[in-house]
């Protein structure tokens, strides 16, 4: 069966990099860009970053060069006269992206899919402005899109019934690993990550520990790849800040999503991290990198409250069905590579044990911040688990 061909919109870093996933697993693919510099830039590391796998040895030369050939760039939009599925990652913004969805319904089949990759707008603002809304949904990758293999699937209350399936079905096909959540700020990832950074800042501007010590408490003792303000700086404050920002305002100020200071003002300093040379920490020329204090009951006290809070937010997006069990543990390893999926973890940890840092530091603090999620109260006062024990063997 011939592969539908999909229209990109948008040839920036996430417009070329899906371009580029689309067209390996064989669909006919137009790229469209208002600038044609960016068009000119995606089509140039399109070829080049599908050859360099190919001089790897990770791809067959001849699939290489055929998967370059499927990407058309085009400066119309009249080019996806023919797309079954549209895929847009152009600006942030929602007027912008109404707008290029309507001029996209006039051009494209009525049974074309229409997709886009927003970070922080709701699904459902950008679908009002469709004609036929049902067929709009979202497809949320992550940077860089050829490499990372989570994808998030999100409805949006108009999209008809069956069609999150058919792209979770659609994007499997494609080596990605989709899971389905809800229209909802952050959606999974966005969401339950956000104590990680938020809960390690409060633990900073509290003088608990410095940066490094936290850092090393969450790497070396919790096993994360990059302790929060190594990969703060990483990302950007620019980015991640305003992420931050983003979620708290859409969860109506709920202060478990209340961003730091501290991190805005290394945003208002232009202390974006890695790119700008300073962050958190010093990547200029000559900086020597501070050591951690190597304690460990300070650096087991850092990961206690960190990943109490880690857990409770993934508890709490399963408490409100934003994505089921298997989809949330997914996300969290497979999309930020934690080491183990969070409610596993908390099984791991006993979820009393949990709940009682949850309540402790609720007790100390007074703070809303800190509430457990109903969910994890319930199953800990009944002595459950998220998953089911293990079957006893009988060898
Ligand atoms: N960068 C990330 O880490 C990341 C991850 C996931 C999702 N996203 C989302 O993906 C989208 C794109 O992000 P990006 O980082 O690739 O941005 P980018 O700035 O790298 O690229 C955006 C591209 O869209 C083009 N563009 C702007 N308005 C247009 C219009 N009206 N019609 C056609 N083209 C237009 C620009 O010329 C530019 O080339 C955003 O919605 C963003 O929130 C970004």
């Amino acid at each position: 069966m011939d592969k539908i061909t999909v229209g990109i919109i948008g040839s920036g870093a996430m417009g070329a990099g899906i371009a580029q996933v689309v067209a390996q697993a064989g669909h006919p693919v137009f790229l469209f860009d208002l600038n044609a510099a960016a068009l000119q830039r995606a089509t140039t590391g399109i070829s080049a970053s599908l050859r360099k796998l190919a001089e790897k040895g990770k791809l067959p030369a001849a699939e290489a060069e055929a998967a370059i050939a499927r990407v058309r760039p085009c400066a119309e939009l009249q080019c996806f006269a023919a797309c079954g599925l549209v895929i847009e990652a152009i600006v942030e913004e929602l007027a912008v992206k109404q707008a290029v969805f309507r001029d996209v319904e006039a051009v494209v089949p009525a049974e074309c899919v229409l997709a886009s990759n927003t970070s922080s707008l709701s699904l459902a603002s950008i679908a009002s402005a469709c004609q036929r809304p049902e067929r709009f949904i979202g497809i949320h990758f992550f940077n860089p899109a050829p490499l990372m293999q989570l994808v998030e699937v999100i409805p949006a209350v108009q999209t008809r019934a069956g069609l999150a399936e058919e792209t979770r079905a659609l994007v499997q096909s494609w080596g990605k690993l989709p899971v389905i959540c809800q229209d909802t700020p952050g959606f999974i990832v966005n969401r339950v990550a956000r104590p990680y950074y938020g809960e390690a800042l409060r633990l900073l501007d509290e003088g608990v520990a410095d940066a490094a010590t936290i850092d090393w408490a969450l790497t070396e003792l919790g096993g994360f790849r990059m302790g929060p303000f190594a990969l703060m700086d990483f990302i950007g404050h620019d980015v991640n800040y305003r992420v931050t920002e983003a979620v708290f305002t859409a969860f109506y100020f709920d202060p478990r999503f209340k961003p730091s200071l501290t991190q805005k003002r290394l945003f208002e300093a232009g202390y974006y991290g890695r790119k700008a040379g300073r962050g958190f920490y010093d990547y200029r020329e000559g900086a020597t990198p501070p050591e951690p204090t190597r304690d460990p009951a300070l650096g087991h006290r850092i990961l206690q409250r960190v990943l109490a809070m880690l857990i409770n937010e993934a508890a709490d997006a399963l408490h409100l069905r934003v994505a089921s069990r298997d989809d949330l543990e997914l996300a969290m390893t497979r999309g930020v590579n934690y080491p183990k999926g969070l409610l596993a973890w908390a099984d791991e940890l006993g979820l009393p044990a949990v709940l009682n840092t949850l309540d402790a530091l609720y007790e100390e603090y007074r703070e809303d911040r800190y509430r457990a999620s109903p969910l994890l109260r319930r199953l800990a006062t009944a002595g459950q688990t998220f998953f089911p024990a293990p079957a006893l063997s009988h060898s």
